[in-house]
């Protein structure tokens, strides 16, 4: 969008939702399961999409901030749309047969990591949660006969077959029977919540390898999310995943790292863990990886490709041709933002922690991944304040989502290309949202 479309954006001319949104939201109540929760926090339905700006059925716009949870990280692309549309003229499914699409993605996927990682190997799935599932299934087909992997509190990997057992909340897990997996969970340090630092984290890691009396089975695999994303976009301490890495080293445990949400480019490096200078040994990608058509891969150690059998993962839909052009082309584009991510990310920071707001109780981030975790010491912003809040910030037109062990964290992740403007826009909301919640109080 041009500097003068954008001059009128956001624009909410009608209470959110407006008459239109309202009957298309109530046929979706009779047709659809009852159980979607999204249309609580965005009651309104979509005409149509560009960039970072979001037009509802009443022509109402908004500012996206959310990126479809991070599966948007160049927005709603005209690059994007092209790729797409050039593939479909070509053929838009075929197996694991290769297509150009398919080899130019798995060119650009692999230069995309450090150099050390050259000869590792893609294998493709679906979704975010199939991506984690595969990858621990590939460290325990190569681990032995240890079989179990250590997760974190507060960790969120998918809630499909297996993997949910990885995932921390009871919320997502009570409705997930096929708990296929074993793990062992040790606390992520979160250091506003719970005392645990990364010197008692690491001491619970050794103690769980050493001591076979402690009732867990012996891990072959940890998995960690460099930062954490539905656990509240929690950054760990400076020299965490180094420590991680050198315990996994010491133990021969498979270090797989998580970077559904944290990676394409959203913490202002291409995958988050660089910032620590690590290589990990299996790397799980999804979200923004299809540009926002539903692929996910995996990037793992050539010497584990050699002891798997074959066929190993499957999956009728895996790596769709369409999801593949996207993500060339994302895989092309991303690297020029990401000067931008890591400098406008900082000063992002610094603007949410100028505002004078006593809901504030932390400003944490990298790049454009940004968590504002709202409540008092020891108390937690309640979850119907932070819905008054977002519903106040849509209103106003900015469209921004929470997340975090208790709800109560806002969180940032506007598209790398996402306008100045719009951020500027989108700060100011924020700010007044806060404000006036904050004088409720008084
Ligand atoms: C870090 C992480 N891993 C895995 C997943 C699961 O991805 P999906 O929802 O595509 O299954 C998510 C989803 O938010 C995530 O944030």
């Amino acid at each position: 969008m041009t500097g003068q479309q954008l001059i009128n954006v956001p624009d909410v001319r009608t209470a959110v939702p407006g008459p239109k949104s309202i009957s298309i939201l109530e046929d979706q109540k009779k047709y659809e399961t009852s159980t979607i929760a999204y249309t609580d926090s965005f009651p309104f339905a979509v005409k149509s999409a560009k960039g970072s700006v979001i037009t509802d059925v009443d022509d109402n716009t908004f500012i996206d901030w959310m990126t479809g949870i991070s599966v948007l990280n160049l927005g709603y692309d005209e690059g994007i749309i092209q790729a797409v549309k050039d593939q479909m003229e070509k053929s838009w499914h075929s197996l694991e047969i290769p297509t150009e699409a398919r080899i130019r993605f798995l060119k650009k996927f692999s230069e995309s990591f450090p150099s050390e990682m050259k000869n590792y190997r893609t294998m493709f799935g679906i979704s975010g949660a199939d991506a984690v599932e595969t990858a621990v299934n590939i460290a325990h087909s190569v681990g032995g006969s240890r079989n179990s992997t250590i997760t974190f509190e507060g960790a969120y990997h998918g809630v499909s077959g297996g993997i949910v057992s990885a995932t921390a909340g009871t919320k997502y897990r009570r409705t997930s029977y096929s708990q296929g997996f074993s793990v062992v969970r040790v606390p992520y340090p979160y250091p506003l919540w719970y005392d645990r630092d990364v010197s008692h984290i690491l001491s619970d890691l050794r103690k769980i390898m050493v001591d076979h009396e402690s009732g867990y089975e012996v891990p072959d695999s940890l998995l960690v999310e460099p930062i954490q994303g539905e656990g509240g976009y929690i950054v760990p301490p400076d020299g965490f995943l180094r420590a991680i890495r050198e315990f996994c080293d010491q133990y021969d445990l498979s270090m797989i790292v998580d970077e559904v949400q944290s990676g394409m480019g959203r913490t202002g490096k291409m995958w988050a863990f660089e910032h620590e200078g690590i290589i990990p040994d299996i790397v799980c990608a999804s979200k923004s990886v299809g540009g926002g058509i539903p692929i996910s891969a995996i990037y793992y150690r050539d010497d584990y490709d050699r002891k798997l059998p074959k066929p190993f993962h499957m999956g009728t839909y895996r790596a769709n041709p369409l999801g593949l052009a996207a993500g060339a082309y994302v895989l092309e584009t991303v690297p020029r933002y990401l000067p931008r991510v890591e400098k406008d990310g900082k000063k992002l920071v610094s603007a949410f922690k100028e505002i004078e707001s006593e809901l504030i109780l932390d400003v944490r981030g990298k790049g454009f991944m940004i968590g504002v975790e709202l409540g008092k010491k020891g108390e937690p912003l309640s979850s119907e304040r932070m819905m008054k809040i977002k519903h106040s910030l849509l209103n106003h037109g900015l469209m921004m989502h929470t997340c975090g062990h208790f709800g109560n964290v806002f969180r940032y992740m506007g598209a790398l290309n996402i306008p100045d403007e719009l951020n500027n826009k989108g700060m100011g909301i924020f700010r007044n949202a806060l404000r006036t919640e904050g004088a409720n109080e008084k």
